[in-house]
């Protein structure tokens, strides 16, 4: 069974989602750690709800990207972990992590990726004119939101649709969708 680490900086909906398909054995890993940059990120009340281990570690506490991925790198190498999933963490990964973890990083964005990189993404797909938005996972390499994608499902944007129940639906799709490429790949 796999160590895996969760990275996320924000409300955790994924994270929590991951955390109880590896609950009730759904998922076959251990979740190691949660890497959180945001001390006061409601992820880690959910982290604590389901007694899986926090390390918390604030950009502002370093110089650069390199000496706060390396901290993150040692927190990493102590608990032993073997994969990381990004769950709405907000930060470019850089260098340090990604050359240890060449293909062992994956991502969930919520837009059909190359459409709407980087922040906001359900926002600009509402704003735009399209007519279906959608979820995409993939591996990350250096780029924002970019690498080879595992798998992409798109979402109808309704014409009654307000941004709120436009984020609801991508929410569930995320949960989903995530939950089963995990169990496909661990
Ligand atoms: C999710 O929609 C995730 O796809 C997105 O942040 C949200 C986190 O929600 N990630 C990105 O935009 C990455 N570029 P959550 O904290 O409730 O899981």
């Amino acid at each position: 069974m796999k160590n895996i680490a969760i990275f996320a900086s924000g409300n955790g909906s994924n994270f929590e989602a991951i955390a109880k398909a590896v609950k009730s054995g759904e998922i076959n890993a251990n979740i190691s750690l949660l890497v959180c940059d945001k001390p006061e990120a409601k992820v880690t009340s959910r982290a604590g709800r389901l007694s899986v281990p926090i390390f918390v570690c604030d950009s502002k506490d370093y110089p650069n990207r390199a000496a706060h991925e390396s901290r993150i790198l040692s927190a990493l190498e102590d608990a032993g972990v073997e994969f990381i999933v990004l769950a709405g963490y907000m930060r470019i990964v850089g260098k340090t992590l990604l050359d240890t973890f060449e293909g062992r990083i994956i991502n969930i964005h919520p837009s059909m990726l190359p459409d709407f990189p980087g922040l906001d993404a359900i926002e600009k797909a509402f704003s735009a004119d399209v007519k279906q938005t959608g979820v995409t996972i993939h591996y990350i390499d250096s780029g924002v939101d970019t690498g080879p994608i595992v798998v992409q499902e798109m979402i109808d944007i309704l014409p009654e649709d307000t941004l709120e129940s436009l984020e609801a639906r991508v929410h569930e799709v995320e949960h989903r969708l995530y939950v089963k490429v995990l169990k496909d790949l661990l």
